[in-house]
């Protein structure tokens, strides 16, 4: 292999390579998420996709070492004066002007880059970038019978929503504030409806007793979580919902009308910023803002947004 090695055409090969696959990749939508700049293309994945180029070069490298093996075994065995075959005559002497190492270098970047693209994609489902995301839930819950039809308010359950971090999902204390009594039997022949009663298994309510069964070791209900943004990445709720006035619908869609949730925005890094370079604060009606608005009464700015308020910088949403 070492007399094919000329540093000059090595380098050459490599030069190929390193532009290939950046174009590539800054071409490809699925890694550039849509027209932004690719945060996710750094100086470290790009030493992982040489390596991988490198691993596929060796294995080309040693099957392409076997078939000269085999080709010689079989030259070996067979005399001449026999008519050559189409391959022999065109394919082979064509493959014999390639030269292997560059050849290798170019099938090696090749898989490389699929399986970059793949691991890609694969890591941003993963992650959890899954909008339409919908998994069945422990309980069949409606949110169209209970925050449609019976129009409770999201924050009745989602309390923590206006005071902290985490919108939260409720107890099964919250929902026997209604279901104690609202169990439904007309609905199945004197029966306790079936999704009702996971919630008294699960709290240890006796519907024929009308009691706590005591000493009942509760079971939460697990909810299977939708929305999830990467560990890297920090939201609070109570800035959204209280300070910025977002209402729940434009970031989760209308939850009202869903007998089953499921995720209504990708969640991406550029959803939010997005949003921060449209949406104005109100800084008049928001006693947030108060000492903020007298500033920029005095600057004689109308528009602010939350762009202008530092929303794009990186450590407001990154730890
Ligand atoms: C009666 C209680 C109740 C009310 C009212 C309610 N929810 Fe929920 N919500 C739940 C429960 C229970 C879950 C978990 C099961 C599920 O996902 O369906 C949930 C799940 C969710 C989720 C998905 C959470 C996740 O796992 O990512 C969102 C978003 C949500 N609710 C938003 C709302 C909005 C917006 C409203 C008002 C329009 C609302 N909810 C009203 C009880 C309620
Ligand atoms: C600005 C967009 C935005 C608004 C407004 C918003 N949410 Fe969320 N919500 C999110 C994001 C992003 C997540 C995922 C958070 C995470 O993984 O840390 C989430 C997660 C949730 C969850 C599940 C996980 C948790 O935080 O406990 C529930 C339930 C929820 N939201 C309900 C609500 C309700 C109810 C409202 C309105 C009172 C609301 N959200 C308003 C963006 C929003
Ligand atoms: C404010 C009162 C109230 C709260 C709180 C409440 N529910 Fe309900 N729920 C109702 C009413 C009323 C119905 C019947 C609605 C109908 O069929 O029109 C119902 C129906 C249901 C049903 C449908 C049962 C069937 O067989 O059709 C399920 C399941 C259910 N609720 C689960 C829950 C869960 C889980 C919670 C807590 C997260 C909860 N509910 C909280 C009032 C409530
Ligand atoms: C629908 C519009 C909208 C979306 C989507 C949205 N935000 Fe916001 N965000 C706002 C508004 C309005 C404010 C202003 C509230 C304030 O100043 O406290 C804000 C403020 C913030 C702040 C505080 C900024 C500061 O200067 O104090 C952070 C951090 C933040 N958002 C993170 C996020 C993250 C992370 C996401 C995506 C997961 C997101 N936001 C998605 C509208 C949005
Ligand atoms: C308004 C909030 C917000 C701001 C500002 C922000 N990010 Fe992000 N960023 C996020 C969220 C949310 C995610 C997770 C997205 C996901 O799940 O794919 C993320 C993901 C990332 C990732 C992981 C790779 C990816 O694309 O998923 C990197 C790297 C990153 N951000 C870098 C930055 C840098 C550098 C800046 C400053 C120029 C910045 N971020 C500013 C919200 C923000």
């Amino acid at each position: 292999m070492f007399k094919y090695l000329k540093s000059r055409r090595i380098l050459a090969a490599l030069t190929t390579m390193l532009t290939v696959s950046t174009a590539s990749i800054a071409q490809d939508p699925a890694a550039t998420g849509e027209g932004q700049p690719s945060l996710f293309y750094t100086n470290t994945t790009f030493v992982i996709v040489l390596l991988l180029c490198l691993l596929f070069m060796v294995i080309a490298y040693l099957l392409y070492r076997v078939k000269s093996h085999l080709d010689k075994i079989i030259d070996d065995q067979t005399e001449g004066g026999r008519e050559l075959t189409r391959y022999e005559r065109i394919i082979k002497p064509w493959l014999k002007t390639l030269n292997p190492t560059i050849t290798s270098l170019l099938i090696g970047t090749s898989f490389g880059l699929v399986a970059f693209v793949q691991g890609y994609k694969f890591g941003m489902t993963e992650v959890g970038v899954q909008k339409g995301y919908s998994p069945t839930q422990p309980i069949n819950y409606s949110h169209k019978v209970h925050a449609g039809k019976l129009q409770i308010d999201c924050k009745y359950c989602h309390s923590t929503a206006t005071k902290s971090k985490q919108a939260s999902i409720p107890s099964a204390n919250t929902c026997m504030n209604c279901h104690k009594y609202i169990t439904l039997r007309d609905k199945y022949d004197g029966k306790v409806s079936p999704e009702i009663s996971k919630i008294y298994k699960a709290i240890g309510w006796d519907p024929e007793a009308n009691a706590y069964i005591p000493n009942y070791k509760q079971k939460p209900i697990e909810w299977v979580r939708i929305h999830n943004l990467p560990d890297l990445s920090y939201f609070n709720h109570s800035q959204h919902v209280v300070a910025g006035k977002v209402e729940c619908q434009t970031c989760h869609g209308p939850i009202q009308e869903m007998d089953k949730v499921s995720q209504f925005s990708s969640l991406q890094m550029e959803w939010c910023i997005n949003c921060h370079k449209e949406r104005s604060v109100d800084v008049a009606n928001n006693k947030y803002y108060e000492d903020l608005h007298k500033r920029l009464k005095i600057e004689g700015k109308t528009v602010y947004t939350v762009a202008d308020n530092g929303g794009l910088e990186c450590g407001k949403c990154h730890y």
